[in-house]
């Protein structure tokens, strides 16, 4: 498999959208599946890799207290199999009236700088999409809009890309968008945003090594896509933790 993040591809030391906490919602139902996902990023050279498991009104079993509980877990078994590469785990929350919610009672599982992964619904804009983005920014958080290339609302709409980064937006593409996974329009969407320089940041998005093959196949091979990719100049690095 290519080395997806290194030096003469696109450079990024950090997996910040990726969904491998084993056994929460559509993440692996099995450890060593998650552990081997972990083990290639490992093998790639990046160095801190953000779990985002969804959390969402309709899944009401990912609570903050589940999600780290089974990270507690999830890290005994990283250490246990030697893996040296840090796992961290935030969230992907759901832009909905549960979000809004959270917001007032609990501290949300942020990246480092208050930075929060949240994600639009796919068919239309919420009612409550700018109220929930100023009570965000109002405690201080910083959005992080998870895959853009995805939502048929927004993809295109310069107005409502530029009136979310006034707000304190920042976007993220997920790569797996871009090999395919849903679609050629998610394609051409994701090669348009990266060409206005939309994007901060970058993650897989991917739940499987399957997910990470695909990408390797179909987005790394393709010089086009490296090329846009390079000049997106990235800021994953801001969230590495790496000590040393
Ligand atoms: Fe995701």
């Amino acid at each position: 498999m290519n080395n997806l993040f290194s030096r003469n591809k696109i450079n990024i030391e950090v997996e910040m959208h990726c969904h491998i906490l084993p056994a929460i919602g559509c993440d692996p139902e099995f450890t060593n599946q998650a552990l081997d996902v972990l083990m290639i990023f490992q093998s790639y050279g990046v160095n801190t890799v953000y779990a985002t498991p969804h959390v969402r009104l309709t899944r009401p079993s990912n609570t903050h207290e589940s999600i780290l509980e089974r990270a507690e877990v999830f890290k005994k078994q990283i250490a246990e199999n030697k893996i040296k590469v840090k796992l961290e785990v935030v969230a992907e929350y759901y832009v909905d009236e549960g979000l809004s919610r959270l917001i007032d009672s609990e501290n949300l599982l942020a990246y480092p700088q208050s930075h929060v992964l949240v994600e639009l619904p796919l068919r239309s804009k919420p009612d409550n999409l700018d109220d929930i983005i100023k009570k965000l920014c109002a405690k201080g958080y910083k959005p992080v809009v998870a895959h853009p290339e995805l939502h048929h609302y927004l993809r295109y709409d310069w107005k409502m890309i530029g009136d979310l980064k006034e707000q304190g937006c920042l976007f993220q593409i997920n790569l797996i968008n871009m090999a395919g996974y849903f679609g050629e329009d998610a394609i051409a969407a994701a090669e348009n945003l990266l060409r206005s320089k939309t994007y901060d940041f970058a993650g897989t998005g991917a739940h499987s090594r399957k997910q990470l093959q695909l990408i390797a196949e179909q987005v790394l091979q393709n010089k086009d896509y490296v090329k846009l990719l390079r000049n997106a100049n990235f800021k994953n690095k801001m969230f590495s933790q790496k000590t040393s």
